[in-house]
């Protein structure tokens, strides 16, 4: 052992770099958890007890002599690098610190790539939109009370007059009605987008949200197509061991219509607060298209058909994260933003 000492004593005496990774290279073989001193203090235990003194000592300076070359030779550098050739003075005089996205952009971005794997592509509409694309022409009737002032915003002509044909669209099925108005089947698309609802403010509402909507439309599309595609994304969103169930709901424009929940991640089932002891969680509204739409949409429901179905984008956002204020989203607290990677 003290040979091997006074052999890498000499060794230590004579180093050299020529840069700083031939250094840190160095310090790996010498002084690092697995470099060459601490594979002899390893060793030590095994040096008979009338020798441990002597080796101890020695073993020290070996070490002491390492730190003190290695250190030696960084600050050979560090006092070369000044003014030296490669000094660069665009750099910024501070770290620059990347941003995060957004929960919801995380997320909203995990639905589109799970639907674009099953060949759906983006559309996009407008926020503002008239009444007939967020409603008529997705069979409201004119009674029906989503068009109530309690719900939608409506866009001032000038001070007096309010139109109630211009609106902030308060869903994103209004994508399906300007996609289909224009376009023959086969239809294949998810539309993401912000929407809008005249809501008190509370942890669990908001004036706008963002939904994700999406429309199958060709010929003998099945209740089962529906079902399977729901199935396939609840479980790459949320596990492979995920459950869903299908409500009967209704929706103008779906018939026949249905709510699905997906087995609550956070108790397996069992129940807890979150699915309020269901075991169960509502996520988005579904169904076959109704043939009224089709028809406005210049289609024969004899020959045509399809699917659709729309979810909130927080709420997903809130059950994946455990989040339980809406709010969250929108206050900007860094504290928060930042947390999602
Ligand atoms: N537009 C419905 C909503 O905002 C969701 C939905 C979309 C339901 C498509 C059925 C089909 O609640």
């Amino acid at each position: 052992m003290i040979a091997r000492i006074n052999e890498l004593l000499q060794e230590v005496e004579a180093l050299k770099a020529a840069n700083a990774e031939e250094l840190e290279a160095l310090r790996i073989k010498y002084l690092s958890k697995k470099g060459a001193v601490n594979e002899l203090m390893a060793d030590f235990r095994n040096v008979p007890a009338d020798q441990k003194k002597e080796v101890g000592m020695r073993l020290n300076e070996l070490k002491n002599k390492a730190q003190e070359k290695i250190a030696a030779l960084k600050e050979q550098f560090e006092s070369r690098d000044n003014g030296c050739e490669d000094l660069d003075l665009t750099r910024s005089a501070y770290p620059v610190k990347l941003g995060t996205r957004h929960p919801l952009s995380i997320v909203k971005n995990e639905i589109i790539d799970i639907f674009a794997r099953m060949g759906f592509n983006i559309a996009d509409g407008p926020e503002v939109e008239d009444d007939w694309h967020v409603f008529s022409a997705m069979n409201f009737a004119e009674d029906h009370p989503a068009r109530d002032m309690q719900d939608t915003f409506f866009i001032e002509n000038n001070a007096e007059n309010v139109s109630h044909n211009i609106i902030l669209r308060t869903h994103t099925s209004s994508v399906q009605s300007r996609v289909m108005e224009n376009t023959q089947p086969p239809i294949r698309i998810i539309c993401p987008g912000r929407v809008y609802r005249n809501e008190a403010i509370s942890y669990r509402a908001h004036a706008f949200f963002h939904q994700v909507e999406a429309l199958f439309i060709d010929r003998n599309v099945s209740f089962t197509d529906l079902k399977q595609a729901l199935l396939l994304f609840a479980q790459e969103m949320f596990g492979k061991d995920t459950k869903i169930r299908l409500r009967p709901s209704y929706f103008p424009f779906t018939e026949p219509s249905a709510e699905m929940d997906i087995s609550c991640n956070i108790c397996g089932g069992k129940g807890c607060r979150v699915c309020k002891n269901s075991g169960w969680l509502e996520i988005l509204g579904s169904g076959m298209v109704h043939p009224n739409v089709l028809r406005m949409s210049g289609y024969d429901p004899d020959k045509i058909n399809g699917y659709a179905f729309g979810m909130g984008v927080e709420r997903i956002a809130m059950l994946k994260y455990g989040i339980d204020d809406l709010r969250l989203f929108f206050e900007n607290d860094l504290r928060f933003i930042r947390q999602f990677k």
